[in-house]
């Protein structure tokens, strides 16, 4: 059952006080080299001290990388969204996607919204992930 699907968890958190850029760019390079060798794909926004992650890949990778992630010191109130199965990837472009909406953080994006809309929005009809289409709607609004 689910054998050929992708496993979608979504989540939010509060980055905890004093998180910096130096922080936020380790947790890239971090995700970026583990999520290649797992085979986890995802986005990560950053918005006013929040974190909104999407990953996706096998059930018991996403669900193990999870673990780590939800008692991770650098953030906090980490809540679950969503986990669904979806028919494909979404991010299959992005070992970890990031979009920051902080004006500093910004050097850190490694993520077009317009490619990504673009990518997603004919697809949307099809995708039963409710937290991929907050994150559309989301960049249709604010860019
Ligand atoms: C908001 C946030 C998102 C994170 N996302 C990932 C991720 O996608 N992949 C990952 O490997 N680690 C991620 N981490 C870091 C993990 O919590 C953990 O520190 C890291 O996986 C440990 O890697 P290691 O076992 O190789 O030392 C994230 C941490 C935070 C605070």
């Amino acid at each position: 059952m689910n054998g050929n699907k992708i496993y979608h968890l979504s989540y939010v958190s509060t980055g905890c006080d004093g998180l910096r850029f130096e922080h936020i760019k380790e947790i890239l390079d971090v995700s970026n080299e583990n999520n290649k060798e797992t085979g986890i794909t995802g986005i990560l926004v950053y918005c006013n001290k929040h974190f909104f992650q999407i990953l996706e890949g096998d059930k018991s990778s996403v669900e193990e990388l999870f673990a780590k992630i939800a008692i991770d010191p650098r953030h906090d109130n980490v809540i679950k969204l969503q986990c669904t199965y979806v028919a494909k990837r979404q991010f299959e472009k992005w070992s970890m996607g990031f979009k920051s909406y902080n004006k500093e953080l910004k050097l850190l994006d490694n993520f077009n919204t317009e490619e990504f809309y673009c990518y997603v929005k004919d697809q949307l009809n099809d995708c039963n992930a409710v937290s991929l289409r907050i994150l559309a709607d989301f960049f249709d609004l604010n860019g």
